[in-house]
């Protein structure tokens, strides 16, 4: 069984859903307190024993690859003036293990993952999709590694989801179980109406495949809206070689969207060591506020 040290991100969307903020920056630029949503899904990678990462970019995201770089000024100056902590900081982001490739025109996520087919070659990966940050002791991405080595499965990570919000995500139609939190899969229906709805297990944005998938997309005629999507690239996928759905039971904080974002700040703010007390107190005095109204 070969090794998963591969990782994909894609990164090429528009952004719709933060316009005007997105019209010119990358929506994966956006922070969650100090951090770019993207920074959290590398560090993940990484800390799952990810050894090459690959961000599929576009037009309008030359931020990405700044960030992750060298800043040789930014750095000087910081040295100059004994800013050794914000130094550390600045270089801890300098991340030479990640490549670029871009998709010349947003069709979908499938589209973009079928740019990384030359990165991956033969083997197996994972994709990492930064609307999705997850953080948990054991990374899910390290979770989808430890599924595949035991099982020498592919899989998609899923969590339970409120049944009215299943048509904003993959459906698992359930096949049965293999294990505790690892669901055998009939088929996967791309956001289904609820009450069409097979389960309450959506898909979310961590996926351990192997490259059988690239064929399925060169092959796959792009939908309605002219995008090329995964879902339906794993439901063939999973006819030849069956997938796991995960069941995740960690955090998760849905910041391609401007609720979850905002949650992701409150609460990432809550603990970060320079907002922590104000936030904390800001956060009773309002409670309060509204609970007076
Ligand atoms: P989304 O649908 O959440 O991203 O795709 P989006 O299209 O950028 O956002 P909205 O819905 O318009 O607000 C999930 C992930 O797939 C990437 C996105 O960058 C995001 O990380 N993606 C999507 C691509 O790389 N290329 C595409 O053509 C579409």
């Amino acid at each position: 069984m070969k090794k998963v040290r591969k990782a994909v991100i894609p990164a090429a969307g528009l952004g719709t859903r933060f316009l005007p903020a997105t019209k010119a920056m990358a929506k994966e630029m956006m922070p969650v307190v100090d951090t770019p949503s993207i920074q959290y899904v590398v560090e993940e990678a990484i800390k799952s024993g990810i050894e090459e990462i690959l961000i599929v970019t576009g037009k309008g995201k030359n931020a990405i690859e700044d960030h992750f770089d060298a800043n040789i000024t930014l750095e000087n100056n910081l040295r100059e003036k004994g800013k050794d902590k914000l130094l550390q900081t600045v270089v801890s982001t300098n991340i030479p293990q990640i490549h670029y490739v871009r998709q010349a025109y947003p069709s979908g996520l499938g589209d973009a993952i079928l740019q990384a087919a030359p990165f991956v070659g033969d083997e197996p990966f994972v994709v990492l999709l930064g609307d999705d940050v997850m953080p948990n002791e054991v990374p899910l991405t390290k979770q989808l590694i430890d599924v595949y080595e035991q099982y020498g499965k592919g899989s998609v990570a899923t969590i339970r989801i409120p049944k009215e919000s299943a048509n904003r995500y993959g459906i698992i139609d359930v096949d049965g179980e293999l294990a505790e939190n690892l669901h055998l899969i009939k088929h996967l229906v791309e956001k289904p109406m609820p009450q069409d709805a097979p389960s309450n297990l959506g898909v979310v944005g961590r996926y351990l495949l192997t490259p059988e998938i690239f064929d399925i997309l060169r092959r796959q005629e792009p939908d309605a809206g002219n995008e090329v999507q995964l879902t339906d690239a794993l439901e063939t996928l999973n006819q030849t070689a069956p997938l796991i759905a995960y069941e995740y039971t960690g955090k998760r904080y849905d910041v391609g969207d401007k609720y979850g974002m905002l949650v992701a700040n409150i609460e990432f703010g809550l603990e970060h060591k320079e907002t922590a007390e104000k936030m904390n107190h800001f956060i009773i005095e309002l409670a309060n506020k509204l609970k007076e109204k």
